[in-house]
């Protein structure tokens, strides 16, 4: 089945909408919504309708025309750049909109209609890239979902499984469900299947029996900030993830496009880390998981620290983390 695009604009920058995939109904049901007002926008970031990163990045460059069209300046783009914390791309998009379009809504949507072309183009190159590593008769382990639902394009974890699956290359990949929202069963599985390749889910907890298995020759997740030295904010667990994959000798990656790149921010310790509410935890649908008297901690990303990453895949290239500073010296070129 061909997905519609995860984040899209339909119409003029007047009377259009932003139209995403309510990923909170995936995979049970493929719903679109269209969204006209500011709020409504930041409500769908906010409980994940529109998640992962770069799609943040492309839905709030949107959602800045319907702030200016409502008329809500610049209290309206600070309230929406605030909408999730650690995601960087979402305030890096809003920030460019903000910049180069002087208030006007027109002006704002060739601005993001830019943005989302060029999520497309880099989630291509970071596909070609990161193809590469991948050999035949390989395991694959990746953690939340990092692929075409949390990006405008073909992703950016899964972006090298796509490249090299038309190859024709075999591979097998472990999905880990990635509690509590299970991005990883309920998207990563979804959308591998659908492309045909082989996907197996695993509990988070058992990732490590899965390397010690030898099942696993390669990890590669995406990031939703990663500082100046290499250090990587991610879906809570790719920090467990990454310990293990090192304890196994298992080379891991993180794939991400520039705009996940924080120039600003010298280590992991300086990045915001989203807590969410405990809900999460605490209930699963109607069925309550968690006494009501225990305390529950959901904090949303952890900091994987750049001496357990393998390299970046970027879409200028791999980096390993030394190599980043520089890069994002020369312009991120
Ligand atoms: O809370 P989410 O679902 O937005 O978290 C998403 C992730 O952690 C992804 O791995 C990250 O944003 C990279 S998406 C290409």
């Amino acid at each position: 089945m061909a997905l519609p695009p995860t984040v899209d604009w339909q119409g003029d920058a007047a009377t259009g909408a932003l139209v995403i995939i309510d990923q909170t109904l995936l995979p049970g049901e493929l719903h679109l919504l269209k969204i006209t007002s500011l709020d409504v926008a930041i409500d769908a970031i906010q409980r994940l309708a529109v998640r992962g990163a770069p799609a943040i990045g492309v839905a709030g460059a949107y959602a800045c025309v319907l702030a200016l069209r409502q008329g809500l300046g610049d209290a309206g783009l600070d309230q929406l750049a605030d909408a999730r914390p650690t995601a960087v791309n979402l305030r890096w998009a809003v920030e460019k909109v903000r910049a180069a379009c002087s208030g006007d809504a027109a002006g704002a949507l060739k601005i993001a209609r830019a943005i989302h072309d060029s999520d497309i183009d880099t989630c291509r190159r970071i596909g070609g890239y990161g193809a590469a590593l991948i050999k035949p008769g390989m395991g694959l382990l990746t953690h939340c979902n990092a692929g075409a639902l949390a990006t405008a394009g073909m992703g950016t974890a899964l972006a090298p499984m796509y490249v090299a699956h038309r190859q024709g290359v075999k591979f097998h990949v472990f999905a880990d469900e990635t509690r509590p929202l299970l991005q990883g069963a309920r998207l990563t599985a979804f959308e591998l299947a659908e492309s045909g390749i082989d996907v197996t889910v695993i509990g988070d907890g058992m990732a490590a029996g899965v390397m010690r298995a030898g099942k696993v020759q390669l990890v590669i997740t995406g990031a939703d900030r990663i500082a100046r030295n290499g250090d990587v904010a991610n879906k809570i667990g790719t920090y467990s993830v990454a310990v293990n994959a090192q304890h196994h000798r298992v080379p891991f990656y993180v794939a991400a496009p520039r705009s996940t790149f924080d120039a600003a921010c010298p280590t992991g310790a300086h990045i915001p880390i989203e807590e969410r509410r405990e809900s999460e935890l605490r209930e699963y649908g109607q069925a309550q998981l968690v006494p009501a008297r225990a305390k529950v901690f959901n904090p949303a990303f952890d900091v994987t620290p750049a001496e357990l990453i393998a390299g970046l895949i970027t879409e200028d290239g791999i980096f390993t983390p030394a190599q980043v500073a520089a890069w994002l010296d020369r312009g991120g070129s």
